[in-house]
């Protein structure tokens, strides 16, 4: 397939083009701003086999350049941390919804499949049980409120436009590549670095962990096999509460336990993500990593790949998070 990667050169996009390049042999064109969580590097390994156009989703000129020749496009595109967008939300708003409104554009007038990759945060926290793809959408924070919006945007589309759309909602996914600003790879590389390891609030929020090649193995099922007009959820196979995540990269780090700092909560955190995956399971999906297995791979992967993480551990990303959130508490 002529794949349309936008935001392939991240964390999870990147690792979808991988998967997509070497195991489906796709053409792939990746469209990506290069923000501070995009680089190059992340695909240094499949460089050569795939078109890369530097641009914005926001920005219609490079995506009709980029799009040419495409099939369908496969939206990852995004500023992703809660925190920043409880900083500054309107990165926010331009990339999650008024960048997926070009795209959705793109794919109308070339009449395009379109993959629009979503969060479990749309559907807010859930104390007990899990979130179907038919529960409420309340997103909480920034971030899940701009993502919300583009998912609406996107079912919009294909109940407006006939246009062929397919959402997919992911849990936290970790993995190698990932920006050392999410909990797992920071955690990883200051218990490394024998920093201390800031926990929120009491550490017992919990999230829904998913190895990020199942994640991209999910989203390519859904660009294969899923019904226009649907949502697919994608969740992980384990829960585990954020203490007991960082307890555990303690152990396979062999950092001590007194680096532990409880820090102030994050503004609105929520407390609980579950995600059933029924749906996508039905259509033929398993997760195949487990946590326990998933964080040791990412534990080496990050202990091996010293060169890939040591020039963005500069300390700038904390930098941003602390000049602009004090900022925004100071109101
Ligand atoms: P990431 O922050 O690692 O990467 C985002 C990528 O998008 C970067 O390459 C960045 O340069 C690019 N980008 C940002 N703004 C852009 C713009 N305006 N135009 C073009 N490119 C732009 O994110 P990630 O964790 O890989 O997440 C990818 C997608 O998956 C996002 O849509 C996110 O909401 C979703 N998601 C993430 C998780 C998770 O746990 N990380 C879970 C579920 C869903
Ligand atoms: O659930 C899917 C979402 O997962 C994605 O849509 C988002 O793009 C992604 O950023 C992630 O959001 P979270 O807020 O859940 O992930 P984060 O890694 O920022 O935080 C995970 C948990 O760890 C959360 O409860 C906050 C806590 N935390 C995080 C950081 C960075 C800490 O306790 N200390 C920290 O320093």
């Amino acid at each position: 397939m002529r794949l349309l990667v936008c935001g392939g050169a991240g964390f999870i996009g990147s690792n979808f083009v991988r998967i997509r390049v070497r195991e489906f042999g796709d053409e792939v064109t990746v469209l990506d701003k290069l923000t501070y969580a995009g680089r190059r590097e992340n695909l240094h390994d499949v460089a050569g086999e795939i078109r890369f156009v530097a641009g914005a989703i926001e920005d219609p000129i490079a995506v009709a350049d980029a799009v040419t020749g495409c099939e369908a496009i496969v939206n990852f595109a995004a500023e992703t941390h809660v925190d920043r967008s409880i900083a500054g939300p309107e990165a926010f708003l331009i990339t999650n919804m008024q960048g997926t409104h070009v795209l959705l554009e793109a794919a109308r007038e070339r009449s395009l499949r379109y993959l629009q990759v979503s969060t479990d945060e749309v559907y807010g926290s859930i104390e007990e049980g899990s979130f179907t793809e038919t529960s409420p959408l309340a997103p909480s924070s920034p971030y899940s409120a701009t993502k919300t919006g583009a998912d609406l945007l996107v079912s919009s589309y294909f109940h407006t436009y006939g246009l062929e759309t397919v959402i997919c909602r992911g849990s936290n996914s970790y993995g190698p590549y990932q920006y050392p600003e999410k909990l797992i790879p920071l955690m990883i590389l200051n218990a490394f670095a024998g920093d201390r390891l800031p926990v929120y609030g009491d550490g017992r929020n919990v999230r829904n962990w998913l190895f990020v090649e199942d994640f991209g193995r999910g989203i390519g099922h859904v660009l294969a096999h899923g019904v226009p007009g649907e949502v697919y959820n994608c969740g992980g196979p384990d829960e585990c509460e954020n203490l007991t995540v960082v307890k555990r990269i303690l152990e396979l780090t062999g950092a001590l336990e007194s680096l532990i700092e409880y820090v102030t909560d994050r503004l609105g955190h929520d407390r609980r993500y579950s995600l059933s995956s029924q749906k996508l399971r039905a259509l033929g999906w398993e997760a195949q990593v487990r946590f326990e297995a998933g964080l040791e791979r990412t534990v080496n992967w990050y202990r091996d790949n010293e060169r890939w993480w040591q020039p963005i551990r500069s300390g700038a990303y904390r930098d941003y998070y602390e000049r602009h959130y004090s900022r925004a508490l100071k109101g």
